[in-house]
C-alpha cells in the first residue's frame, strides 16, 4: 500500500524564534538562536499528534547568514523533498535575512512540494511570543492540499518568496508582499488560498556546488543625495564581480554614480539597476544600465550571484 506523503520535516536554523531573554517582558534585549528545534516543538501542543521530523541544521542569528549555510540548507531541503514520505519542509529562520534565503531557495529549487519559511519577531521567552503560532501555521501551510513552492508563513499571512520583504523593524506583522498579492491566509488552522502557489524553473543544486569561497562577490550600492560614485571605485579597487545599484525612483542614478557603474561594466563587472523604493519594478530603457525588473536590491543581488555562478 502506498503511504501518503504527509510527513513534514522541520529544518531549524536559529533566529529570534529560537531566542531567549532574561525577562518575559523584554522584547528586544534578547539573544537569538538559543533553543533547539525540539524545544520549539514542545511549546506547541497542537503539533503533538502530527507526523513531524525535526533537524537542527544551523543555529545562528540570521544577520550572520552566509553562503555556506545556504548551500547546506538548499542541499538538505532537496534531500528531504526527494523522500516519497515527505509532503513538505518547514524552515525556522531569523526574520532579518529571511526574504533572501526564501528567494535563494526559490531560484535554486523551485520545488513542486511546499517549502515554508517561518520566524518570529519576539523571542520564545516573551509574554506573548509569536513563534509558536507562526510555526504551527507553517506546518499547516506545508500540509495544505495543493501547496507548492517556496513561501513565507508569518503572522497569519502566506507570502510568495519573490514578493516578501521585511518592512518593519519591530511590529509582529513585520512582512509584506510589497508588490503582489498574498498567496494565502492561515485562519484558525485553515489555509485560505488567495492567489497562486509560487512556480519557477529550478536552477538546480549543480549551480551552487562550487566551494563558497569561490562564489562571486556582489555588492549593493545605493543612490542618494550627494552620491559621487566613490564607493564604486572603492569596490573596483577591492575586487568585485557584480554591483546592484539601489537607484532612486525608477532605478535612476546620479550622473556620477551612473558614470562609475559604466566604468565598472567596462571592467567586466556585471551591473544591475534596481530601486530603493519599497515596491515597484525598474523599467528597462534603451541606453540605460540593465534593469533588475521587479526584484528588490537584495533579491537582485542573489539573482546576480546565481547568474555569475553559471559563468
Ligand atoms: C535574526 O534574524 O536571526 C534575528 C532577528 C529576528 O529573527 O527577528
Amino acid at each position: 500500500m502506498q503511504t501518503p506523503a504527509d510527513l513534514i520535516v522541520i529544518l531549524a536554523t536559529g533566529g529570534t524564534i529560537a531566542g531567549t531573554s532574561r525577562s518575559a517582558t523584554d522584547g528586544v534585549g534578547y539573544t537569538a538562536a538559543q533553543l533547539r528545534v525540539e524545544d520549539l516543538l514542545a511549546a506547541i501542543p497542537g503539533l503533538a499528534h502530527r507526523r513531524l521530523e525535526a533537524h537542527q541544521l544551523a543555529q545562528l542569528d540570521s544577520k550572520d547568514m552566509d553562503f555556506a549555510t545556504w548551500q547546506r540548507l538548499a542541499t538538505a531541503v532537496q534531500a528531504q523533498l526527494d523522500r516519497p514520505a515527505v509532503g513538505g519542509v518547514v524552515i525556522t529562520h531569523g526574520t532579518d535575512t529571511l526574504e533572501e534565503t526564501a528567494y535563494f531557495l526559490h531560484r535554486v529549487l523551485a520545488p513542486i512540494k511546499p517549502v515554508v519559511l517561518t520566524a518570529a519577531m519576539r523571542p520564545a521567552t516573551a509574554l506573548a511570543a509569536d513563534g509558536p503560532q507562526n510555526l504551527l501555521d507553517a506546518v499547516q501551510v506545508a500540509s495544505a492540499p495543493g501547496a507548492a513552492g517556496v513561501v513565507v508563513a508569518f503572522a497569519g499571512r502566506v507570502h510568495d518568496a519573490t514578493q516578501v520583504r521585511k518592512t518593519h523593524s519591530y511590529r509582529v506583522d513585520a512582512f509584506e508582499s510589497t508588490d503582489g498579492a498574498l498567496v494565502a491566509r492561515v485562519e484558525e488552522g485553515s489555509v485560505r488560498l488567495l492567489g497562486r502557489w509560487p512556480q519557477g524553473d529550478a536552477l538546480g543544486l549543480a549551480r551552487i556546488a562550487r566551494p563558497v569561497q569561490d562564489w562571486p562577490r556582489v555588492d549593493i550600492v545605493m543612490n542618494h543625495a550627494g552620491q559621487d560614485g566613490r564607493i564604486v571605485h572603492a569596490l573596483l579597487s577591492a575586487g568585485v564581480d557584480g554591483i546592484v545599484a539601489a537607484g532612486t525612483g525608477n532605478g535612476t542614478l546620479s550622473v556620477a554614480l551612473d558614470a562609475a557603474l559604466r566604468e565598472a561594466e567596462a571592467r567586466s563587472v556585471r551591473v544591475l539597476r534596481s530601486t530603493r523604493c519599497d515596491a515597484g519594478p525598474v523599467m528597462a530603457l534603451p541606453g540605460l544600465l540593465p534593469s533588475a525588473g521587479a526584484l528588490s536590491p537584495l533579491k537582485a543581488r542573489i539573482e546576480l550571484i546565481l547568474s555569475l555562478l553559471a559563468a
